[in-house]
């Protein structure tokens, strides 16, 4: 992934993730007044501007690219911004815990949940959303290399919170189709944002890739996105 290099584009070219944080915060608890909050992988702030209404005793907004938190600490200059890690949040406790469009790049989603299960104090729970299977498949089936990241469907997901120790209070899944002018519109806006993986493909593959989703392709070029919400809490 490369959200640093890219934080200055990310907020007004990350509509999809603007949608998925919106729908994310309708399950934000109305008062949180009695709660310590932290958000990891806050990016810009698409969901901390809603968390930022929610009147939390203490909230802190946290991730791991500098430049990301520059971009959020100018959008929301009253909300406390740290650099933290998600996949080693340490001695870090909170009542609340949330983090939107960030656990599908941990590379070990078991640890990564346990270690926020940690975190949580008494009573305490997590709101997580991040992307499924089904999300940019219209490449994938050309390609399966051009996934970033290894999408798992609902039901492996199901079972990684059970691993994790984690207890889900609901779930639900939603599925988005954004349509761009052509499937080069859609790959640039896809690095535009930041959202590629390490083992990214050869620039010979990618234009092959292209190359096959252009043949037979008129009109605008739809490309899906499969969102996953969770609420969720430590198991006994
Ligand atoms: C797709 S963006 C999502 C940002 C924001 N939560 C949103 O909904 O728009 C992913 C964010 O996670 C951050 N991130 C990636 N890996 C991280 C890690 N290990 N720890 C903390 N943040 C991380 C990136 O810097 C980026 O800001």
């Amino acid at each position: 992934m490369r959200f640093d290099q890219k934080a200055s584009f990310y907020h007004e070219n990350a509509s999809i993730q603007k949608k998925v944080a919106d729908w994310c915060s309708e399950w934000i608890e109305r008062d949180c007044s009695q709660f310590t909050g932290l958000e990891l992988g806050a990016g810009t702030g698409l969901l901390t501007k809603h968390l930022a209404l929610h009147g939390f005793r203490d909230f802190c907004a946290t991730d791991i690219s500098q430049s990301m938190l520059e971009e959020g600490r100018a959008r929301l200059p009253l909300i406390r911004w740290e650099k933290q890690n998600a996949w080693q949040i340490g001695s870090r406790k909170a009542d609340r815990i949330y983090a939107c469009s960030l656990l599908q790049w941990a590379k070990n989603p078991n640890e990564v949940l346990s270690q926020w299960r940690q975190a949580l104090l008494e009573d305490g729970r997590l709101l997580i959303c991040f992307f499924i299977e089904g999300t940019l498949e219209e490449f994938g089936r050309l390609d399966q290399r051009f996934h970033a990241v290894p999408w798992r469907c609902e039901s492996e997901w199901i079972e990684i919170f059970r691993a994790s120790k984690i207890e889900i209070l609901r779930s639900e899944t939603r599925s988005d189709v954004v349509s761009y002018e052509s499937p080069r519109a859609a790959l640039r806006h896809i690095h535009n944002i930041g959202a590629i993986g390490e083992n990214r493909m050869k620039p010979y593959e990618l234009r092959r890739l292209l190359e096959h989703s252009e043949s037979g392709q008129s009109g605008s070029f739809d490309l899906s996105w499969r969102t996953m919400r969770v609420e969720c809490r430590a198991s006994n």
